[in-house]
C-alpha cells in the first residue's frame, strides 16, 4: 500500500538510500536537509512523489514552522547526524553542544511538531549507533548522544501509543560516504567483526524496512553490526 514517509537527513548517505527505496516503491516521500536547494535537488534526482524541504535540527525553535506545510505522515525516520570528533583532552564544547542539540532536542522537536499528523498505525525509526557502547576514538559525544536515543525511544513509545517507535544502531557502515574513504579504519573494524565483513548501507536500509513494516515491533533497539564486539 502506498504510504507517506518523512526522512529527516535524507540528502546524503544512509538517509538518501532510505528515501530512494521508498520513492522507488511509489510512496510519498518528504526528505530534509539544512539547505532547501540541496534537499530539492536530491528529491528531483530520486523522482516519483518526492519532495525536499529545509530543516535545521540545531535550531529547535524553528522546526514547527519548517514543517508547517507537511501533511499526514505514516512513517518518520531520523537519519540526521552532525559529525563531531571529541576527546576529554581537547574537549570542543561548541561542537558537542551542536550535536546534542540537533540529535536529541531536534529529533524531539520534530516529533512534537508532527504529533497530530502521525498516523496511529504508523511508526518512527530513530538512528542511534553502536558507538553508544562500542566507543571509537573521538566518538565520545557521538556515543553519548546515541545512548540518549534509546531513552528518547522509550519515552516516545509511551507518549505516542499506539504508534510504534524503534531505534536502529548501526556499527561502522563501511560503504557509507563518511567511512568509505577511511579504508585503514574500516579494515580494522572488519577484522573485529565476527561475520568477517563490514556492515553495508543496504544492510541498514533493510533493518529500517523491518522496523517500519513489522506491526509488533515496538521499543526495540535493533543492532545491525555483524556482531562487532571489539572496537
Ligand atoms: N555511517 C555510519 O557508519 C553510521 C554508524 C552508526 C550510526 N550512524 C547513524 O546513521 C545515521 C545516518 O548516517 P550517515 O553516515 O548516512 O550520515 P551523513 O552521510 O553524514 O548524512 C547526514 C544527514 O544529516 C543531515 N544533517 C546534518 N546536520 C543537520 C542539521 N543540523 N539539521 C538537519 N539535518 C542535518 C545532512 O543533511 P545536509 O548536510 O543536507 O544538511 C544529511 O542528510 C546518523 O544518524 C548516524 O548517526 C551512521
Amino acid at each position: 500500500m502506498t504510504q507517506s514517509l518523512l526522512i529527516v537527513g535524507g540528502t546524503r548517505g544512509i538517509g538518501k538510500e532510505i528515501a530512494r527505496r521508498y520513492a522507488g516503491q511509489g510512496w510519498s516521500v518528504v526528505l530534509t536537509g539544512r539547505e532547501d536547494s540541496a534537499a530539492k535537488s536530491v528529491a528531483d534526482e530520486l523522482g516519483g512523489d518526492t519532495r525536499g524541504i529545509a530543516l535545521d535540527l540545531s535550531e529547535p525553535e524553528q522546526i514547527a514552522e519548517a514543517l508547517a506545510d507537511v501533511g499526514a505522515v505514516d512513517h518518520l525516520v531520523f537519519a540526521a547526524i552532525a559529525r563531531d570528533t571529541n576527546t576529554l583532552d581537547n574537549y570542543n564544547i561548541a561542537s558537542a553542544r551542536y550535536l546534542v542539540t540537533m540529535k536529541l532536542l531536534g529529533y524531539t522537536a520534530v516529533v512534537s511538531a508532527l504529533r497530530e499528523r502521525l498516523a496511529e498505525d504508523g511508526s518512527i525509526v530513530l538512528f542511534g549507533g553502536r558507538a553508544k557502547d562500542r566507543p571509537y576514538p573521538g566518538g565520545m559525544t557521538v556515543g553519548t548522544v546515541n545512548a540518549g536515543v534509546t531513552g528518547l525511544m522509550h519515552a516516545l513509545v509511551v507518549q505516542l501509543a499506539p504508534r510504534r517507535v524503534n531505534a536502529i544502531h548501526p556499527g561502522i557502515v563501511g560503504d557509507s560516504p563518511y567511512w568509505a574513504e577511511n579504508a585503514e579504519f574500516t579494515e580494522k573494524v572488519r577484522q573485529a567483526t565476527p561475520t568477517g565483513r563490514n556492515v553495508t548501507v543496504a544492510d541498514i536500509v533493510d533493518g529500517v524496512d523491518f522496523l517500519i513494516r513489522n506491526q509488533s515491533i515496538n521499543g526495540l533497539d535493533l543492532y545491525v553490526d555483524g556482531g562487532w564486539l571489539v572496537p
